[in-house]
């Protein structure tokens, strides 16, 4: 493939496929729709396509029902589960489909995106850009882009671009329509203006844009992920040094967020970070590393993973000292299992990790999440599940706020006094007024707080700066 090579002219509105269709590609394509394209989603799994087509979103992300089902009855955007369809209709495929940790390795497992890749190609009869979305290790797309030339019966008319995504579940439809920017990573002058026609209406708003080659557009996601992680893991490190100093890390992280060099953002201490991305892309981003041969340029990455598993193991630490030395046959009551608030994903959840740790120590654990709990219960049936808030509290002798719902945060701690046994909470996610708890009697811990922290002496502009 070289630079100056046009496979066919660029339509103004070029038809869009979304190959793909989790929080990732579903979401891709109801927002495009919305901006006005033709768009066709498409899935291998059929049960989901049919969810799709009937106007139903197969997992929980606010605002995208609502516009899925306006899309639906614009005309404008259709499943199938056809790639003979999709290849004959699109213009421009993003492929959107998952690249989960290898069983037993820290790669990611690339096995669905080059099946995505090649039987799009070999189907493809007409000029189009292939465009990968998912989260892969540097040098996939270059890989890729030799076994789309393989596979395609018209080699000359396919070509293949990478956009990285950046869309944070919870706020997926406003992160895809009004992102803080673009990346293209491209090839040829024809692929940038392909992917500019199929952005049009976001770059018209002024999105900054950064076009580069296809190395660092793969980069660019594993590069913003890891700074993301490591932001997360330092303030929780500080978090241990301030439980072994008596120091409390709320009122750190604030002093720090007002440091514009340093920010507020994703400097919020707790519990670590979870979920389907963070994870496992600093884990196969420092395996991708140690297969260059610069391991050592990303081995802090190893140390940002283990600070965030120490969260999770001194969360139970703190359980088991508030029910005074051991949880064996004690009701804890774990508020929260999606690996963050206004999702209903459980992947790699800390939540849930530390209810099942718990469990293990033989605690009589209830789980209770407003969204979650029916992926909780497929992936950890050995838990005990509440319908309700209230039922999972009552009777417990220690709560612990593992996923800071809006539910759990404005609960009345003086309602929730007259459900449980014992008035004694840990916070593991500083969302919490611990001076409410405490003037309704209970005991109040949080990570990397003292014990003993009776006031939090902030301003109000100050409670605000430090946010996921
Ligand atoms: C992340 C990236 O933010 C997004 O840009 C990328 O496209 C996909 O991965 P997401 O997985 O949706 O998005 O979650 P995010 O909002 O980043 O939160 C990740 C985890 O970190 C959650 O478990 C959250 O609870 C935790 N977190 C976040 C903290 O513990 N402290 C913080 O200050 C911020």
């Amino acid at each position: 493939m070289n630079t100056t090579a046009t496979p066919g002219p660029v339509p103004a509105r070029p038809k869009l496929t979304v190959i793909g269709t989790g929080y990732l590609g579903a979401t891709h394509a109801v927002a495009m729709a919305s901006l006005g394209y033709d768009v066709l989603g498409v899935d291998v799994d059929q049960s989901k396509i049919d969810k799709l087509a009937s106007g139903e979103v197969p997992f929980f992300e606010p605002g995208l029902p609502e516009l899925l089902q306006e899309v639906m009855a614009t005309g404008k955007l259709r499943f199938t589960t056809s790639f003979d369809e999709a290849a004959e209709f699109g213009d421009v495929h993003f492929i959107c489909v998952g690249t989960p940790q290898l069983h037993g390795s820290h790669a990611a497992n690339l096995e669905y995106v080059e099946s995505a890749f090649t039987t799009l190609a070999s189907k493809i009869t007409t000029p189009a850009l292939l465009v990968g979305k998912s989260t892969v290790p540097v040098g996939t797309a270059a890989r890729l882009t030799d076994m789309v030339q393989m596979t395609s019966p018209n080699p000359d008319l396919v070509q293949l671009a990478w956009n990285p995504e950046f869309l944070r579940e919870g706020y997926a439809v406003q992160d895809t329509l009004r992102p803080d920017r673009l990346v293209f990573g491209v090839q040829s002058e024809w692929a940038e203006e392909m992917l500019r026609a199929a952005f049009a209406p976001i770059l018209e708003v002024g999105t900054p844009l950064v076009v580069a080659d296809l190395r660092t557009a793969e980069l660019v996601k594993v590069a913003a992920n890891s700074f993301l992680a490591t932001k997360i893991s330092y303030i929780n490190a500080m978090a241990e040094v301030c439980e072994a100093t008596g120091a409390d890390v709320n009122l750190l992280a604030s002093a720090l967020s007002y440091d514009d060099r340093i920010g507020g953002r994703f400097l919020k201490p707790g519990l670590g970070f979870g979920g389907g991305c963070l994870p496992k892309d600093i884990r196969a981003f420092a395996h991708r590393a140690e297969e260059l041969g610069v391991g050592q340029a990303v081995a802090f990455l190893h140390e940002v993973d283990a600070i965030n598993a120490r969260r999770r193991m001194r969360t139970v630490d703190l359980v088991r000292e508030l029910a005074g030395g051991s949880v064996k046959g004690k009701r804890i009551a774990c508020l929260g299992a999606a690996f963050k608030p206004n999702s209903d994903d459980i992947r790699d959840a800390p939540a849930l990790d530390v209810a099942d740790m718990l469990r293990a120590e033989s605690a009589d654990v209830v789980v209770y999440d407003p969204e979650a709990m029916k992926n909780a219960a497929k992936a950890y049936p050995q838990l005990t599940y509440a319908e309700t808030f209230s039922q999972a509290i009552k009777g417990a002798e220690v709560v612990v706020l593992l996923t800071e719902w809006d539910q759990f945060r404005n609960a009345d701690p003086e309602m929730m006094g007259e459900l449980v046994a014992h008035k004694a909470i840990v916070d593991g996610r500083h969302a919490l007024d611990a001076t409410a708890y405490r003037a309704a009697g209970w005991e109040y811990r949080a990570l990397g707080r003292p014990a003993d922290v009776k006031t939090v002496r902030l301003s109000e502009d100050a409670k605000d700066k430090v946010t996921v």
